[in-house]
């Protein structure tokens, strides 16, 4: 026995334990908050992909965009010593369950396979704690998008905005034109989402110090104030019924031409996609004026935890980093892939699009981790955030106060 476990360490690290070498995997448990049309729909490659190695799927969807949901059914079931063979996760997340020593190494897939060498150094940091992999990233989403009906930007000139002026221009031709401006869900991770861009749109430096460096005189400052300002100024655009609405809901309406335009991550192009929509033809793909050139991301990963079902966590990551699989999944989710490697021939105009903004923002030192999805600061940070966003957006808090709020909200989250 003893011998058996000095080998099992040999061969896979902290993957190997007390069942790793003695069977193969029949089935794998995921855990995920992908519910959307489009979302089980991509997801659905890696179960097929599992299923032609004669692996089972069982499936643990948790609703509720941004994941927030999903992180507390985790939690209860690692709590009680019964965690899922994998769990999406994201950013910070991720190396906090590292940290606390939960999470099981991946470096006997990752090693041979040479993830090294395919995987973004910007993932890698959330991919990795110590040295080891703890993750297998699946796709790259960014969050500064905008995604317009087409009919309706022709009925009002059919000039995509590039800047603040013109998108506010373009919102009120279309409000004029009885269209609903801007679709907008109502949670917190939504606002959250739309406020980031914002935020990205006064300049990546201001990005940069207020989310990423959490520095107190940016965050109240006057350029805060206008970030606030210009929320506020967007909410005026929405309709009544956006409380509570689920970010896909408002994608559709995009879809069917009630409103205008949805900021919002690349999962919503998963939603056009799957209603039959062609970019640039039904739906134009921007990046939220004034961020060209500058992206925002959060990438879905999957983690495996300490004391699972070993043969299954082996065979979910190298199915996760399965070149073909990421192909098939970004396709169909809207995203990118993870992998370097994947060629873009296959992908549509906007998914291009990404995969060349993405490279863009990279070089020129201006690609960020999304505040709103966990990859700028840690889950404690991020709630803060998301409280004071949330309260100015729905008219709880001054929008002149927002500034203030937000400092002192980090400050105590910190
Ligand atoms: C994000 C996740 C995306 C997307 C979205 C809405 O947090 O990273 O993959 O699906 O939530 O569910």
């Amino acid at each position: 026995m003893k011998r058996l476990l000095s080998v099992c360490a040999v061969i896979s690290g902290v993957l190997c334990g007390s069942s790793a070498i003695s069977h193969a995997a029949d089935k794998v448990e995921v855990l995920h908050w992908w519910t959307a049309g489009s979302e089980a729909e991509a997801l659905n490659v890696l179960r097929q992909h599992l299923k032609t190695e004669g692996i089972g799927w069982q499936d643990m969807p948790v609703a509720g965009g941004g994941g927030d949901a999903a992180m507390t059914v985790l939690r209860a079931r690692v709590t009680s010593g019964n965690p899922p063979t994998a769990a999406q996760m994201l950013g910070f997340d991720i190396t906090d369950w590292a940290k606390a020593g939960q999470l099981a190494s991946l470096d006997s897939v990752a090693g041979p396979e040479h993830w090294d060498a395919v995987i973004p150094r910007a993932i890698q940091r959330f991919s990795k704690y110590d040295g080891h992999w703890i993750g297998a990233p699946i796709d790259v989403h960014t969050t500064n998008w905008l995604w317009i009906n087409k009919a309706a930007l022709d009925a009002v000139g059919g000039k995509p905005p590039a800047n603040w002026d013109q998108l506010i221009a373009v919102l009120d031709a279309m409000k004029a034109k009885g269209i609903i401006p801007l679709a907008q869900g109502g949670e917190d991770w939504q606002e959250a989402t739309l406020f980031e861009a914002i935020v990205l749109g006064l300049g990546t430096d201001f990005y940069k110090k207020a989310f990423i460096e959490l520095d107190p005189a940016t965050l109240k400052g006057a350029k805060m104030a206008e970030a606030f300002t210009r929320l506020v100024k967007l909410r005026s655009y929405v309709d009544a019924n956006f409380s509570g609405r689920e970010w896909n809901l408002a994608t559709a309406m995009v879809i069917q031409g009630k409103a205008g335009m949805q900021e919002m991550g690349d999962w919503a192009k998963g939603e056009f996609l799957r209603a039959g929509k062609t970019p640039w033809e039904d739906f134009v793909c921007i990046r939220f004026p004034g961020t060209q050139g500058a992206a925002t991301f959060n990438a879905d990963q999957f983690v495996m935890f300490k004391g699972g079902d070993k043969a299954g966590q082996i065979a979910m990551a190298k199915a996760v980093e399965d070149v073909e699989v990421q192909q098939d999944f970004n396709i169909i989710k809207g995203s990118v892939p993870a992998r370097t490697d994947v060629p873009d021939t296959k992908f549509d105009a906007c998914g291009k699009k990404g995969m060349a903004d993405l490279k863009e923002a990279d070089r020129n030192g201006t690609l960020f981790g999304s505040m709103a999805h966990g990859y700028a600061v840690p889950a404690a940070i991020k709630n803060a955030i998301y409280d004071v966003v949330t309260g100015v957006f729905n008219g709880d808090i001054d929008p002149e106060d927002g500034p203030s709020e937000l400092a002192d909200a980090v400050d105590l989250a910190k």
